[in-house]
């Protein structure tokens, strides 16, 4: 009864879908927020718990997503009622698309004012170049927040951006701007390394910081926002992976593409690290910083090397890029089920749903200066977003997906959706009935001081 063919059209080719899932699991998830909150964590442990995370929890939860969405062709909300139609379960199930959605727009809400801060960098770098003085480049980063003007301009264009792809969709928009910004931005991700090497005894630092586990430094909170980190970074639990899925083809394996995507995205992470934690040794500075991280440290690789201005300005837009291709996948889910239930075009669902997300945006701005005071649970609104989503709802929606996908749905669905070898299946199904959801639980019970 699974319906055979998405509305919104399908994506050209195995190799497209999985361009285009690499581009919403590598973001600034990566690039951004990996090192900054590995650095606030104290490093290696916290790799080393991610990592874990993304093993055993994220692939097999990444696995199901997309079987999910393939099987149901729609929205993630309408493929919640249909697939729990099929399995003679509660319609109840469809709210955990609901909750996908506002997740989505919660997160895309400050995640563009960050892509925002990329954008200027761009723009930074064109006009004056990149200096090799710490103390100028910490500076310039704290102008550029401190000015709401500025952030809610570069936050606009960023959203605009992304509704204007979002707009062309699937093919049109979306499978051409991957497809070459991923090979150059790994070149380019590359080429700081090799940067990084080139100081020494701290390039050394650096790593024994990443992977040098020291795990009296990690706190339980430290292990929720690992677990946190492994939902984000591969785009999960929120529906965009099912919503993706569901403009897949079938037979085309879904096992073997989440293998290759969640191993890129979790490479260019590392890469990322690697990249950044030699610069913040080297230059004195404190690695837990903050959010600002990224924006402190490579500028001073810029400054300092030859060719430095060209590949920084290369870097930076990429990075507005990679933060595209991802960004498109955080309101999809919210845009499909706007012309699916409520009969809008493309166009009218995209200016609706982007309109929304860029006034809460606004709000982030501010919470980076003018309302930087204000705090609720001790959090600024930025921070306040990142956790509720990140550390909470990814993760609840990802335990449900494995509840629903492990429990719910008939396994000759599933067998069928999955098309896996016997022992291959029966170690996703041991992972997704018991490992994720257990590992998802005990986390939570250890935050809540229960376990
Ligand atoms: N995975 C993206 C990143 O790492 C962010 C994202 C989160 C995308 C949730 C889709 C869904 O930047």
């Amino acid at each position: 009864m699974a319906n055979t063919k998405s509305i919104h059209g399908e994506w050209s080719s195995r190799f497209a879908y999985i361009l285009a899932t690499t581009g919403s699991a590598v973001g600034l998830g990566n690039i951004w927020k990996f090192p900054y909150i590995t650095g606030e964590n104290g490093g290696g442990a916290f790799v080393l718990v991610y990592l874990g995370c993304v093993l055993a929890i994220g692939i097999p939860i990444m696995i199901a997503e997309t079987m999910m969405g393939r099987r149901g062709r729609q929205s993630p909300i309408n493929t919640l009622s249909t697939l729990s139609t099929e399995a003679n379960a509660s319609k109840y199930w469809r709210y955990l698309g609901w909750t996908g959605v506002i997740a989505g727009i919660l997160i895309l809400s400050y995640y563009s004012v960050i892509a925002g801060w990329a954008i200027a960098y761009v723009f930074k770098a064109i006009f004056s170049g990149f200096s090799s003085d710490a103390a100028i480049v910490n500076a310039s980063f704290d102008d550029l927040i401190a000015s709401p003007v500025q952030l809610i301009a570069w936050h606009s264009i960023f959203m605009v951006a992304t509704m204007t792809v979002v707009m062309q969709g699937v093919k049109g928009g979306l499978e051409k701007a991957v497809q070459l910004l991923m090979p150059t931005l790994l070149v380019l991700l590359l080429l700081l390394v090799a940067y990084a090497m080139s100081t020494g005894e701290y390039f050394f630092e650096g790593l024994s910081f990443l992977f040098h586990p020291d795990f009296s430094k990690i706190s339980s909170d430290a292990v929720l926002t690992a677990m946190g980190h492994a939902f984000f970074t591969l785009g999960l639990g929120m529906g965009a992976i099912m919503v993706y899925g569901s403009y897949l083809q079938g037979g085309v394996s879904i096992a073997k593409t989440t293998l290759y995507v969640a191993g890129a995205d979790t490479i260019v992470a590392l890469l990322a690290g690697i990249a950044i934690f030699p610069l913040v040794f080297a230059n004195g500075l404190e690695p837990g910083s903050g959010p600002g991280l990224i924006f402190q440290t490579l500028p001073i690789a810029f400054g300092n090397m030859t060719g430095g201005w060209l590949f920084g300005i290369l870097f930076f837009v990429l990075l507005v890029f990679a933060a595209l291709t991802s960004s498109i996948s955080l309101v999809e889910p919210m845009v499909a089920w706007l012309i699916e239930n409520r009969g809008f075009t493309r166009v009218n669902a995209s200016v609706i749903s982007g309109g929304a997300i860029w006034a809460l945006g606004v709000s982030v701005v501010l919470s980076f200066n003018v309302w930087s005071d204000f705090k609720i649970f001790d959090k600024t609104i930025f921070e306040l977003l990142d956790y509720l989503t990140a550390n909470l709802m990814l993760p609840i929606g990802g335990f449900c997906i494995a509840v629903f996908a492990g429990w719910v749905m008939q396994q000759r669905h599933v067998r069928d959706e999955l098309a896996l070898p016997e022992q291959q299946y029966r170690i996703w199904k041991f992972l997704i009935r018991y490992v994720a959801p257990t590992s998802v639980f005990i986390v939570f019970l250890h935050v809540l001081g229960l376990f």
